[in-house]
């Protein structure tokens, strides 16, 4: 890492819009409209932090890093690794960053070849990356093994693992190219919650036994509390809140993370349940460039937040939201 590298990965001013030109049932007038998926949203991961990206379905989160991966390229923002910005970067030069950063798919079954037997899927990797130690085979059977997968799984074909034994294969094959950094897509969502804290342990473990870098996507707030560092919330592309992990769960300021917090089940039959404190979208800031993201859906809006919101951040801790500023005073 460059000496004035703090960040392995920077994400700054990112934007992804996606063209839509002709909407469904048009009959083929160009609409030219678009959807912003990620809308100028930074973050910040230090070497060996798990970092969570959270918040509802299509809120952006895969767009997010896909456009890290650059396997869609970004609208418009820089990503630098070490120091080093990745966006125009020729095919050649973003190989060996390419390798760096490895990514695991929500789905293991649709992210796998269903017709090729494990040990080609995972051979083909290290072909892709010019990897030939002369030991491949070996270096195979030991990254199973990291993932507790046995060596027998080699000459098996993907339909004969359940989920949770397959997305361990397909960590595995992201590890083959010894990353620093992993991506993990709602890693654990597709499996049951049986299953679920095997795959997190595994990412647990391995982030502490090779100080694997990682951005941890999901809907889901209580895992992401098990097991990430620090987490941002986004909510229609827009990060909202970010920060250490115990600041969002222990001082939430935003009133969306304080709907996903309360969105929890909790296991005692003893406490009642919250009630989510959520208005119905209206869409009333829909289109509008300035003003709070969340306005049409948040119980606690105000004429105020119709205007430019400028982030609060303390001690780290960012909260893109008036009320932030007033929960500072208090402190
Ligand atoms: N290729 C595409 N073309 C057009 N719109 C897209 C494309 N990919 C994603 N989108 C839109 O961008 C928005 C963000 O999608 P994205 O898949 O990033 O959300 P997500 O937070 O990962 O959702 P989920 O939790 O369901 O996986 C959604 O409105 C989605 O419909
Ligand atoms: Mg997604």
């Amino acid at each position: 890492m460059s000496e004035r590298a703090q960040y392995l990965l920077e994400v700054t001013d990112l934007v992804k819009e996606f063209k839509i030109k002709r909407a469904f049932g048009s009959k083929g007038k160009n609409t030219n409209s678009k959807v912003v998926a990620v809308n100028h949203s930074s973050l910040r991961i230090k070497k060996g932090e798990i970092y969570g990206l959270v918040g509802e379905s299509g809120c952006g989160k895969s767009t997010f890093g896909r456009c890290v991966l650059q396997l869609i390229p970004p609208t418009s923002g820089s990503i630098k690794y070490e120091g080093e910005e990745l966006l125009g970067l020729s095919p050649k030069k973003l190989l060996p960053y390419k390798k760096k950063m490895q990514i695991v798919f929500q789905n293991p079954y649709a992210s796998m070849n269903p017709k090729m037997k494990i040990r080609a899927t995972l051979k083909e990797v290290l072909k892709h990356f010019e990897i030939a130690s002369g030991r491949e085979e070996e270096d195979i059977i030991e990254t199973l093994r990291m993932v507790g997968i046995e060596k027998e799984a080699l000459d098996k074909y993907p339909h004969q693992f359940s989920g949770g034994q397959l997305q361990r294969i397909a960590i595995a094959r992201a590890l083959l190219g010894e990353p620093e950094l992993l991506i993990a897509d709602e890693p654990v969502s597709a499996l049951d919650v049986s299953i679920q804290a095997q795959v997190l342990n595994i990412l647990r473990d391995l982030n502490r036994e090779i100080n694997l870098t990682m951005l941890f996507v999901s809907h889901d707030l209580s895992v992401v509390q098990y097991l990430c560092d620090k987490a941002a919330v986004i909510y229609n592309g827009v990060i909202v809140e970010d920060g250490a992990i115990d600041d969002l769960y222990n001082h939430t300021w935003h009133p969306y993370t304080k709907a996903l917090l309360s969105a929890i089940p909790i296991p005692d039959p003893e406490v009642e349940e919250n009630d989510i404190e959520m208005l119905t979208d209206t869409n009333e800031m829909a289109g509008e460039q300035e003003g709070c993201v969340y306005y049409s859906r948040c119980p606690r809006r105000q004429d105020a937040c119709k205007g430019e919101i400028q982030p609060v951040t303390v001690n780290g801790h960012m909260c893109r939201c008036i009320l932030a500023k007033e929960a500072v005073q208090e402190i």
